[in-house]
């Protein structure tokens, strides 16, 4: 447990318990906020302070707030999930806190302690722990970010900075079965470039990857598939997941996934994946992907499967492929056995099925007695 202070004041109008029941239902993705958030506030004079867990609200800001300008603002993105003995943990956050960390370094921000930021979690979510779902799949959605508050419209790393954490009940990713994605290889634009800011999760790299989304929804596919700066020729993610291919199937099937070249979000899902995988017999492999070698892999047979991974949907299948000289379907374009078996194993070990031999779950929440 974390053991920093953070001060309480509760919302004087939670919703009901059964409005409550009423979301969870359905609750879609982060269309619904639980009636607290955390609030912490870090200058240059008192480091962080006034760490408060206050009823979820608006927050005003002067319309010369710098964020809003130069776009200080980065995020991160974890779950909670209900466990077997009652109990609430979340996976990974030490992970989720020094990513947050190397993002606030690149944007020249504050660095949080990983202490404050699992406290942070622990206060919200121990406090609106009736908005984690019941039933396999559903999770509360844990949202912190940090921005700069400074006022004025000078350019330079602010001196003042708000991080804020929210939680959104979250429901099936795919509620009804797991089903491939289409993608659109991007050529028109890219995500980030060598020395740029792909490696972290910050605002703009989103902002910037809007054009792309439309531009692959125009073609009919369902996500993008970006590809690198310089040459586009290698493959580095999809839409706001990372890419794993594998090669072969049955007892030689084995995993490649593009090696992080600093213009890739280093995944979380990703890490683990890479993990897993090594405790099996799939051999996995950081490398460079060219679209030639999907290309050719794909007709030669050599590529079987290739999916995406993140937090949002663990791993979601690609069924085919789009350029704008090409397209093809992968493997039988339905979801295949490696792609099913890893998305199941790491499920199950973070709604506390299986056994969590490398102790990737952190309780927020203890049991009931
Ligand atoms: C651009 C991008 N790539 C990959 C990922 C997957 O990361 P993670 O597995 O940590 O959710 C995310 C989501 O955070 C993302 O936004």
């Amino acid at each position: 447990m974390a053991t920093t202070l953070i001060s309480r004041t509760l919302n004087p109008n939670p919703r009901t318990a059964e409005h409550i029941a009423e979301i969870l239902q359905d609750p879609g993705f982060g269309r619904y906020f639980t009636d607290h958030m955390v609030t912490i506030r870090w200058t240059e004079d008192d480091g962080w302070h006034d760490a408060a867990l206050v009823p979820y609200g608006p927050i005003a800001m002067d319309p010369a707030t710098t964020f809003i300008h130069y776009g200080q603002a980065i995020f991160e993105g974890l779950k909670a999930y209900r466990q077997p003995d009652g109990s609430i943990s979340t996976f990974r956050p030490d992970a989720s806190a020094a990513r947050f960390g190397r993002s606030a370094a690149r944007l020249a921000m504050p660095a949080m302690p990983e202490d404050l930021f699992l406290a942070a979690l622990e206060a919200l979510v121990g406090q609106d722990v009736a908005y984690v779902p019941f039933g396999q799949e559903k999770s509360l959605y844990i949202r912190p970010f940090m921005f700069s508050t400074e006022v004025g419209l000078g350019v330079h790393p602010a001196n003042e900075y708000l991080f804020v954490m929210i939680a959104s009940p979250a429901g099936a990713y795919f509620s009804r079965g797991v089903k491939p994605v289409s993608v659109w290889l991007c050529t028109d634009y890219i995500r980030a470039a060598p020395g740029g800011t792909g490696e972290a999760k910050c605002a703009g790299n989103y902002a910037a990857s809007l054009l792309a989304q439309s531009e692959a929804a125009d073609q009919g596919c369902d996500q993008v598939v970006w590809l690198d700066a310089l040459e586009h020729q290698w493959v580095e993610e999809m839409g706001g997941m990372n890419l794993f291919f594998v090669h072969g199937s049955g007892e030689d099937a084995r995993l490649v996934t593009p090696a992080l070249s600093g213009s890739l979000l280093p995944g979380i899902t990703r890490d683990s994946l890479l993990t897993l995988a090594k405790d099996t017999a799939l051999r996995p492999r950081e490398a460079r992907v060219s679209v030639e070698h999907w290309r050719e892999g794909n007709a030669s047979g050599e590529i079987t499967e290739v999916f995406a991974c993140g937090t949002a949907a663990v791993i979601t299948p690609v069924g085919s492929v789009l350029s704008d000289d090409d397209s093809w379907t992968v493997g039988d374009g339905q979801p295949g056995p490696v792609t099913m078996r890893l998305r199941q194993e790491l499920l199950d070990i973070q709604t506390g099925q299986a056994h969590d031999v490398h102790g990737w779950m952190y309780t927020l929440v203890p049991a009931p007695e």
